[in-house]
């Protein structure tokens, strides 16, 4: 601690917030509260539902449920101090929180963003090789997967953090956001921070750049594939997949956007920020697994399982 205060003299960070009006922010308090309670019901449930329904054992279920998972973590890394946030005129986050902000955001986002593409490799073996699919997906290769996710997320935010806890920061504190960004933060060094704002590019850029194109070209051969095989399959499929790509589009865009460009920001980099730190944790259950009738039906199993064990005790 002694070494950090030596060398940055701002001990706390001034956030702007989405909003100075104060009967906008209540609203947007209001909003963000009700998206985060959904989050975190909708989430659960997919989780709890995978975990203690053997019908969904299956490589399939178990990634949705850590896809839950993740969006779980993510959502909670800012939101709750977000929300709270709304309500307070003035906005400070001290420099460990912001840096444990940031730390985290990428960890889970990164994660995510890789597990969306083990995702992508599943739903491709499953429809494009299905005879070998029990055997391409082996307990071995789903657990591997599912690690690499959080290795991935690991790496990636570490390979920033580490030069990110070092910068100096010595005067200007405030930003324009509801949240520690990476971008942002790093402009507020008061040293040559050119080289790490690349290595952002070069890192957050890339990641969801990479992600999104590799997710786009299974989504296109997946597609490809159906179509041989039927076309009432096909146009069923091409419901589903625009939605998944809807999702996947409003998740990796703002991300691709303020990451990949970091160099010249713009006021409305915080609006689209709002995509990937709370509306695709949003979004993904009601996308990729409560529209699924498998899941409904386990919840319907779960709640009426609930319902005897608690008449009958
Ligand atoms: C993630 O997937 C694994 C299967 O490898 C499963 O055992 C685990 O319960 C899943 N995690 C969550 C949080 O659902």
């Amino acid at each position: 601690m002694d070494l950090l205060t030596n060398t940055s003299s701002v001990s706390e960070f001034i956030l702007l917030g989405l909003s100075s009006s104060q009967e906008i922010q209540i609203l947007f308090f209001a909003i963000f509260f009700l998206i985060y309670v959904a989050i975190i019901v909708g989430n659960l449930l997919i989780v709890i539902s995978v975990i203690f329904d053997n019908h969904l054992h299956s490589p399939m279920y178990f990634f949705l449920a850590n896809l839950s998972f993740f969006d779980l973590c993510l959502s909670s890394a800012a939101t709750p101090k977000v929300i709270s946030d709304f309500l307070r005129k003035r906005k400070t986050i001290s420099w460990w929180g912001c840096m444990t902000q940031m730390f985290f955001m990428h960890f889970f986002g990164g994660g995510e963003m890789s597990l969306l593409i083990a995702m992508a490799i599943d739903r491709y073996a499953a429809i494009c090789r299905p005879l070998h699919y029990k055997t391409i997906m082996s307990h071995k290769v789903l657990t591997g997967l599912l690690l690499l996710s959080w290795a991935v997320g690991l790496m990636h935010t570490t390979s920033q953090m580490v030069f990110t806890v070092g910068l100096p920061f010595c005067g200007p504190n405030v930003m324009d956001s509801f949240f520690c960004d990476l971008p942002l933060v790093i402009k507020l060094a008061c040293t040559e921070t050119y080289n790490l704002q690349l290595l952002v590019a070069m890192n957050s850029g890339l990641l969801s750049l990479g992600c999104f194109l590799l997710l786009l070209m299974s989504y296109i051969l997946m597609l490809v594939t159906i179509r041989q095989h039927s076309f009432s399959a096909s146009s069923k499929a091409l419901s589903t997949l625009s939605a998944h790509i809807t999702v996947v589009t409003l998740f990796f865009g703002p991300a691709i956007f303020i990451y990949a460009f970091p160099f010249n920001s713009y006021s409305v980099d915080k609006f689209l920020s709002i995509f990937y730190s709370i509306i695709t944790p949003f979004l993904n259950p009601i996308i990729y697994t409560l529209r699924n009738q498998e899941m409904k039906a386990a919840m319907k199993r779960l709640s009426r399982q609930h319902m005897v064990s608690w008449l009958t005790h």
